[in-house]
């Protein structure tokens, strides 16, 4: 290759062909490369993408491409072909056939974006399709930006964010789907011939039942350890499409984007038609190594407040469900401030003045304090958890109303409903979803929390709630011709209320929780602090869910609860120390009545919460590595993190199986210095015994290669046998 230059300083390579006209785009990350070909006035293509080139790899694969293929095929020249962008033009034409016009490189924030401009060949039809690769996580973000100058407006019928080849091979999937209540359950199958399609349509919360982040494990059965995988995580929070066609051609064709159904965009003539993001990673150290990928991007640049530990809180809605008043909500926060925790949330059911919300269905949109159940208002309650020397947390829904509520007999047309139609209603027999894509709407849920926070600067933490789909098709506010823009235009409504929050209200902690965990995504998550993983607070389910979204989202995310048993979804009877044990494996928090629990338990969760504190960095910050999956079945289920100087680590073992005598594997530990001397302490004792290892120190190779025998049962008195059984050890380097 003559006339070699090298355009960027460490990220990017833009290499140039003697004649100018065919340009080879090197980005990199840290550990990773993309390669594409962009040749003037020819098509956009992938070369590689994979581990990271060096210089020399690089400039031959470009003469020797490992693939060939169109990075963004769009519909019309080739029609039996999949496609990413499909369009209706003014003049009715429905094809496109893109050339390369040129390739601009920005440098920004710790990334190096590189923006490939095609044009279309006769019509003034544009797409930038855009990648900004990381120089510092292994994460290149891809995205596109679609644009036209044509006299009318154009139909954008199919409009992804990304397409990417996938070789063939024996490639699985691995993806996560559920629904309420049972989110994040992990799903791995190989990659058979035809179309797997993953997708949302609820139009408000999108990760219940099926996840916009799929793994794709390259060398046969998915291993956590080892083997070659791409993750890819679509950064919308709403209704999404992932499409993986196998058709018979060498390569599984990926397809993301918003889902196209009932949403076709009439872009008009000057108008800029952004695409989310799709984030991908490449890792050779298997579904954790990918995992660690997402988490490291997640905490320095997705999460709002990455790299911020968080408070242990006690939420109040399994403890006390509608029934709130000033008494009882004083006495949590005093219980939860004696066991060491460090907020407490007040749940749903604070709010109504003329509808009161004593149960699920009316008075949501009437965010005035029920002054019979808190005389005092919020005033007081702020002031009594800085007396208990906790923060303070409020729950909203400000997506919604009842039809029972004042918003709703002021604001009919607020919600989101089809013209000459009754809605359907949703939770509680009543409730509507508002239209966000009406700047009035936007402007009324910004003042709620404006408002509350005025007047209450104290407040710490928000749990945003939404409980409901859009059931209805139909907006007052959107003209006619725009009506199918709305799932649309709802999502950037709210992102638009998100941001003006954000921008205000920096420091402010907020959950997404969306009926448990229906956004857990990458499009929301920049603005909240965190996702409730489930309304279902069973410890041994929440080892699969937690499992599930821990492929993509880190634990400083992962609002984890320690709550009452029965547990109040599953009934299960699990004993304390499980639960704690679990709960400590994500943000660790309380969701019970603390007035019920005895003594003992309350000081066995004292010592959780001390310890919590201890190991908090690691959880919340350090690298995770899953060691033994509870959908392997074999009976116990294990995971660890690891601090990033490898001198800490955390590691969890709970029992999944219960059954006499059963053989349950020993777990190998991974992701210490094989050089490093680790002395292990038992978290949450509650054997009589220490473990035959409490306070030896092993090397981490033999840790690695060998891992440490976990007890079947614990040895504690008659009385408190039970079935389960769970240790969570700390390691820490002795110098
Ligand atoms: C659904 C949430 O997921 C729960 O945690 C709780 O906040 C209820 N809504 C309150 O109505």
């Amino acid at each position: 290759m003559k006339n070699l230059i090298r355009i960027c300083l460490f990220t990017m390579l833009l290499f140039v062909t003697g004649d100018l006209a065919a340009q080879n785009i090197h980005l990199s990350t840290p550990r990773t490369s993309l390669v594409l070909s962009a040749p003037a006035g020819g098509e956009l293509k992938y070369v590689y993408y994979g581990s990271k080139l060096t210089e020399n790899d690089c400039r031959e694969v470009y003469n020797a491409p490992t693939m060939q293929h169109g990075a963004y095929p769009v519909y019309g020249m080739n029609c039996p072909g999949e496609s990413a962008l499909a369009v209706t033009h003014a003049d009715g034409n429905m094809t496109l056939q893109m050339e390369v016009a040129g390739t601009e490189i920005k440098n920004t924030d710790g990334a190096v974006t590189a923006v490939i401009k095609l044009k279309d060949k006769v019509y003034p039809f544009s797409v930038n399709v855009c990648y900004k690769a990381y120089s510092d996580v292994d994460i290149i973000e891809t995205w596109t930006e679609i644009a036209h100058a044509e006299k009318k407006n154009v139909m954008l019928r199919k409009f992804d964010s990304a397409f990417l080849p996938v070789r063939r091979g024996d490639v699985w999937l691995s993806s996560l789907y559920g629904s309420w209540a049972n989110e994040g359950r992990l799903v791995q199958e190989p990659l058979e011939p035809g179309m797997k399609v993953i997708k949302n349509r609820d139009g408000v919360r999108n990760s219940h039942t099926a996840h916009a982040e799929v793994m794709f494990s390259l060398d046969g059965k998915p291993q956590e350890n080892y083997g070659n995988v791409i993750g890819a995580a679509l950064c919308y929070g709403g209704n999404y499409k992932l499409r993986i066609d196998t058709d018979d051609s060498e390569y599984h064709q990926f397809y993301a984007g918003i889902n196209e159904e009932n949403s076709v965009y009439n872009l008009k003539k000057g108008e800029l038609f952004i695409t989310p993001a799709l984030a991908l990673t490449y890792s050779a150290e298997g579904l954790s190594g990918c995992s660690r990928n997402f988490h490291r991007w997640a905490r320095k640049y997705k999460l709002a407040h990455g790299n911020s530990l968080r408070k242990i809180l006690l939420n109040s809605w399994e403890g006390v469900y509608f029934d709130i008043n000033e008494n009882g909500m004083n006495q949590m926060m005093g219980d939860i401030a004696s066991m060491g925790g460090e907020l407490f949330v007040m749940d749903d059911g604070w709010f109504g003045d003329k509808y009161k919300r004593n149960s699920d269905n009316s008075s949501l949109g009437d965010w005035k304090v029920d002054t019979g159940k808190l005389p005092g208002g919020i005033r007081k309650l702020v002031d009594d958890a800085r007396q208990y020397k906790v923060k303070f947390g409020i729950w909203i829904e400000p997506e919604m109303a009842n039809t029972t509520s004042e918003l709703y007999e002021k604001h009919p047309e607020w919600i989101l409903k089809a013209p000459l139609r009754e809605p359907v209603l949703g939770r509680g027999g009543t409730q509507v979803v508002l239209d966000l894509g009406n700047p009035q709407v936007q402007d009324f849920i910004f003042n709620l929390v404006d408002t509350l926070m005025t007047n209450y600067p104290e407040i710490d933490y928000i749990k945003w709630d939404a409980n409901m789909a859009i059931m209805n098709h139909g907006s007052d506010y959107l003209p006619k011709d725009e009506q199918s823009h709305l799932y649309i235009a709802y999502h950037r409504g709210f992102e638009n209320v998100c941001r003006r929050i954000r921008a205000k209200y920096p420091e402010l902690t907020i959950q997404a929780c969306a009926s448990g965990g229906g956004r857990a995504n990458y499009g929301v998550l920049p603005y909240f602090d965190e996702f409730w993983v489930s309304d279902n607070t069973d410890a041994l389910q929440r080892i699969y869910m937690q499992w599930g979204a821990s492929y993509f989202f880190p634990a400083i995310a992962m609002a984890s609860h320690i709550s009452a048993a029965p547990n109040h979804q599953t009934f299960r009877t699990i004993p304390l120390k499980y639960r704690i044990d679990v709960a400590m494996s994500g943000r660790l928090g309380m969701e019970i009545q603390p007035k019920n629990m005895t003594g003992e338990e309350k000081e066995l969760c004292r010592k959780a919460i001390a310890d919590y504190k201890m190991i908090r960095p690691v959880v919340q910050l350090g690298d995770i590595y899953r060691l033994l999956s509870p959908y392997d079945r074999l009976g116990a289920a294990s995971l660890m993190y690891v601090a990033p100087e490898k001198e800490k680590a955390v590691f969890y073992w709970w029992k999944t199986e219960h059954f006499c005598n059963q053989h349950l594997p020993r777990t190998r530990m991974a992701g210490l210095h094989p050089d490093k001397i680790y002395k292990v302490t038992e978290l949450n004792r509650i054997d009589n015994q220490p473990l035959d290892y409490e306070g030896k120190a092993f090397s981490g190779a033999y840790l690695m290669a060998n891992g440490l025998e976990m007890p079947y049962n614990h040895k504690v008195d008659y009385h408190k046998l039970s079935d389960y059984s769970s240790r969570v050890l700390y390691l820490e380097e002795v110098k």
